[in-house]
């Protein structure tokens, strides 16, 4: 009785927030950032007349830790190591606010990056829990870090080994509002009946649902401590729910979290710049992170044949046993800048990390 009528009367209490917040419509961000010429020059905001230290000084916005859940297999090593190696590069250039970096290394045991990255080392979940999907350890590995460690920062970026911030990133978070990255293949209202068993009717339409995962957010600290267990409860209970599996399948755990917010109120500001994902993203500019999810597959003429293997390819799951070899060749001409700025950017990493090919 005591767990369930807690986890009722839990859901009654915010309940009230969730109504208040049914008025509030999508918030779509769109705000001209300082020193953002995409507009051909035309820049509205005066400040960007100052220089960029002094614009950096005047900036109000609170810094933000970069926290990055990954486990100890080759595949995530060596993604982590260039993604740390490009927030080094980032992190202190005008426009970025971001703070300290901690990889969460959700498997358990210390492993050979503890000396390259600042990292700390949570439990994954009891055998047999997840299920065989590892990334159910996500919102456990946040739950254990945010109980634990001592962040000095207000707000968290969650972030995943195949990110590149490509340009310095901002606080894109506003106040008690996060900042989250929208997502086409995440529709809540497309599964309204599976949704309804996380989301009672009471709780208002599915449409407070936001079309997104836990990463990228960048979140307040306290919102990310009430959200994370409930994130994982349903992750969870998602998971054991044969219906939900199926309907879901690998974003499940994305739904888990875009739920758990909702049950807490909180709706995050849609920054579609936040990300962008080669192939389908041609470009970098005014973007922030580059998700190499996607293969991206080329003939010698430039154009892509996605879903047949190219003649040339970058392709994060060519490298599952191990790292990617040192100067990868770039792509033939034609193809889009996003690909080419990509394989720039990981040879560069590749090239300054020591002991890249023999850790
Ligand atoms: C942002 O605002 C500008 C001008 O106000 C408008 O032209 C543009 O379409 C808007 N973009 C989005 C994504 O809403
Ligand atoms: C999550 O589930 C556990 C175990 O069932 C329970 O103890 C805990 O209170 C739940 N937490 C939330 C936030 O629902
Ligand atoms: C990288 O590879 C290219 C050929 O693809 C070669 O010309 C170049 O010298 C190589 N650079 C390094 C640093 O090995």
């Amino acid at each position: 009785m005591g767990k369930a009528s807690g986890l009722l009367l839990f859901l009654l209490a915010f309940g009230f927030f969730v109504v208040t917040y049914n008025l509030l419509t999508l918030i779509v961000h769109n705000r001209s950032r300082v020193g953002d010429d995409t507009n051909g020059g035309t820049v509205l905001d005066p400040i960007v007349q100052m220089p960029d230290n002094m614009r950096k000084m005047k900036s109000s916005r609170p810094r933000f830790h970069v926290a990055l859940t990954a486990t100890d297999a080759p595949y995530n090593k060596w993604q982590c190591r260039i993604m740390y190696y490009w927030y080094k590069q980032k992190k202190d250039i005008p426009g970025s606010d971001m703070g300290g970096f901690t990889r969460i290394l959700h498997s358990g045991n210390p492993d050979n990056l503890m000396d390259e990255i600042p990292t700390f080392v949570v439990d994954p979940l009891p055998p047999g829990l997840d299920r065989g999907y590892v990334v159910l350890n996500r919102p456990w590995a946040f739950v254990q870090w945010l109980e634990k460690a001592n962040i000095k920062e207000d707000y968290v970026l969650m972030a995943e080994p195949d990110h590149i911030f490509v340009n310095p990133l901002p606080n894109l978070a506003s106040g008690s509002y996060p900042a989250a990255f929208p997502f086409f293949y995440i529709t809540p209202q497309k599964y309204e009946s599976v949704v309804r068993k996380y989301y009672p009717e009471d709780m208002g339409p599915v449409t407070n649902i936001d079309p997104i995962g836990n990463s990228p957010v960048i979140i307040r600290k306290e919102s990310l401590e009430k959200i994370a267990p409930t994130w994982m409860n349903i992750s969870i209970r998602m998971k054991n729910d044969p219906e939900t599996d199926k309907a879901f399948g690998w974003v499940l755990e994305m739904y888990g979290y875009a739920i758990a917010s909702a049950l807490h109120g909180v709706r995050h500001i849609l920054h579609k710049d936040f990300m962008l994902q080669p192939p389908w993203d041609l470009s970098t500019k005014g973007k922030f992170i580059i998700h190499y999810t996607y293969g991206c597959d080329y003939n010698m003429k430039g154009e892509l044949t996605y879903g047949k293997i190219g003649e040339w390819r970058f392709d994060k799951r060519s490298h599952l046993q191990g790292p990617p070899p040192r100067n990868l060749s770039l792509p033939p001409p034609g193809v889009p800048e996003s690909v080419v700025t990509l394989v720039k950017m990981v040879n560069e990493a590749t090239a300054n990390i020591p002991n890249w090919d023999n850790l």
